[in-house]
C-alpha cells in the first residue's frame, strides 16, 4: 500500500548528444566564481575539460580548479576542497566526472561553511545541514550512481576504515545535471559494467522490500528489463547510442527517489559493499556484484513470494509445475548468469578481501531493517565467507 509521501525532485536535467550546449544558459543562474571539481585526468584526456573551460570563459566565469577527486573520495580530499571553496568564496561547484566527483561536490557544498568537522557532523552523527550550502551542477561522464539527480554523497575515511553515505535533502540535490551518453563511451569496460550493476542493484535494494501491490514495483521491473536488454547490447557494442543512452536514463531513475516511494527498502548489499570499499578501495559496483549472489540466496527464503515474482517478471522463468523455491532459485541463477556474461567480479577475494578482514568489514556494516530479514553480524560474516 502506498502511504503518505512527498515527492519533489528539484534537479533540472539536460539529456542527449547536445546536452553540453545548455551549460552556458545554466551559468547565468550563478555568480562569477566557479569551483571546477574533476577526477584523475579522464576529462583532460578525452577533451571534455577544454570544452567546459571554453564555455566557462565565454560566460566570463572565474574558474578555480579542484582536480584529483579520486574514486571513493576521501575525507582528506574533502577538507582540502573546503579550504579552497572558502578561500575563494565560490558561487557554484561544477562537478565534471562520475559519481565520485558528483558525490564529492555535494559533500563540499554542505561542508565548506560548516563550523564543525563535516565528517563527524554529517557522516558519523548523520545530522542535517544548518549552514550555507553552495549550489552544485554536474556534467556526468560515468553512469551508475544516480548522483546526478539525488542527495546522496558517499565519503570514505581510510584511517577509520569507514565508507559512509549521507542522503541529503532536496536543498543539496544538484541544481542541474548535463547527461550526454556519448561522454560515457570512453569508459573502460570494467567501469561500464560496474556501473550497470550498480544501477541494477539500486533497483533491487528498493524492490526487495514489502509484499504489497505497489506501483513502484512495476516501475522497477520495467527498469530492470530495459537495463538487462541494453546491457547485453552495450557489452558487445559499447558505442551503441541507443543502448548507452537507455542505460544512462535508467541509472538516473533507479536512484532519484522515485523507486523508494511506498517501500521500506533494503540497502544491505550497499552496506556490505561500502564496508568492503573502506577496506579495499575497490570499484563500487564490483563490491556490490561480488556479494549479491550470496546475499540474495541468503534472504530469499524470507521474501520468497517477491523472489518468485522477480524470477517470473524480470527473468521470464516459467513457474508451471515448479515449487516457489525452485522458481525463485532459477531467477537468481538467471541473474548470476547475466552477471557472468557482463564480466562482473563475483568473488570478494578478487577485490583484495582476505579472511582477516571479515570481522572488521562486518563491524563497519550498518545493519538496516527495511528488507526481508534484519542481518546479524554473524549473518554478514557468513555472506562474506560465501562470497569469497
Ligand atoms: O578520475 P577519472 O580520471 O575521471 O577516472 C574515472 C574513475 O577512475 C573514470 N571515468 C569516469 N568517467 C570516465 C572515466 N574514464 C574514462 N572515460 C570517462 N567518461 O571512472 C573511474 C570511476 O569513476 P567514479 O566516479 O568513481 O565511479 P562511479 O560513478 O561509480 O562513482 C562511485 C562513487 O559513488 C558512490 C560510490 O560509493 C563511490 O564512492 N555512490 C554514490 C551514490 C549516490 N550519490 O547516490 C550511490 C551509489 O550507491 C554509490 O554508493
Ligand atoms: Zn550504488
Amino acid at each position: 500500500m502506498l502511504g503518505e509521501f512527498m515527492y519533489c525532485n528539484p534537479t533540472k536535467l539536460h539529456f542527449g548528444k547536445h546536452a553540453l550546449d545548455h551549460l552556458a544558459e545554466e551559468m547565468q543562474n550563478f555568480g562569477p566564481k566557479v569551483l571546477l571539481a574533476y577526477g584523475g585526468g579522464s576529462i583532460k584526456q578525452y577533451g571534455l575539460y577544454d570544452q567546459v573551460m571554453q564555455i566557462l570563459h565565454d560566460c566570463a566565469k572565474e574558474v578555480i580548479e579542484l582536480p584529483g577527486v579520486m574514486p571513493n573520495p576521501t575525507v582528506d580530499k574533502l577538507y582540502e576542497g573546503c579550504a579552497l571553496a572558502r578561500e575563494h568564496d565560490v558561487d557554484l561547484i561544477l562537478a565534471v566526472g562520475g559519481g565520485s566527483v558528483c558525490d564529492y561536490a555535494k559533500a563540499l557544498s554542505v561542508s565548506a561553511w560548516c563550523k564543525e568537522d563535516p565528517w563527524e557532523k554529517y557522516y558519523l552523527r548523520m545530522e542535517d545541514v544548518d549552514n550555507r550550502i553552495i549550489p552544485v551542477g554536474c556534467v556526468l561522464t560515468m553512469v551508475g550512481t544516480g548522483s546526478e539527480m539525488n542527495g546522496g554523497s558517499v565519503i570514505t575515511h581510510p584511517r577509520q576504515k569507514l565508507k559512509i553515505g549521507h542522503v541529503f535533502g532536496e536543498n543539496v540535490f544538484p541544481k542541474f545535471s548535463i547527461l550526454n551518453p556519448e561522454l560515457t563511451y570512453t569508459l573502460p569496460q570494467y567501469q561500464m559494467v560496474a556501473g550497470i550493476y550498480d544501477i541494477f542493484n539500486h533497483i533491487l535494494e528498493q524492490y526487495f522490500s514489502g509484499e504489497d501491490d505497489n506501483t513502484t514495483d512495476y516501475i522497477a521491473e520495467g527498469l530492470m528489463r530495459s537495463l538487462i536488454h541494453s546491457s547485453r547490447i552495450a557489452v558487445k557494442d559499447p558505442k551503441n547510442y541507443e543502448a548507452r543512452s537507455n542505460i544512462m536514463w535508467s541509472a538516473t531513475w533507479a536512484l532519484n527517489t522515485l523507486l523508494d516511494k511506498g517501500k521500506t527498502t533494503d540497502w544491505m548489499v550497499h552496506m556490505i559493499g561500502q564496508s568492503i570499499g573502506a577496506y579495499t578501495d575497490a570499484t563500487h559496483g564490483m563490491t556490490l556484484a561480488a556479494v549479491s549472489d550470496a546475499y540474495y540466496r541468503f534472504i530469499c527464503p524470507y521474501g520468497l513470494a517477491k523472489f518468485k515474482r522477480f524470477a517470473e517478471n524480470v527473468w521470464n522463468i516459467d513457474p508451471n509445475g515448479k515449487s516457489d523455491e525452485t522458481v525463485a532459485a532459477e531467477g537468481l541463477s538467471a541473474m548470476k548468469e547475466w552477471m557472468q556474461q557482463l564480466g562482473l567480479v563475483l568473488h570478494i577475494s578478487e577485490l583484495g578481501v582476505t579472511e582477516d578482514m571479515w570481522e572488521g568489514i562486518a563491524d563497519g556494516t550498518f545493519l538496516l531493517d527495511g528488507g526481508y530479514k534484519t542481518l546479524t553480524k554473524e549473518d554478514v560474516i557468513q555472506i562474506l565467507r560465501e562470497s569469497m
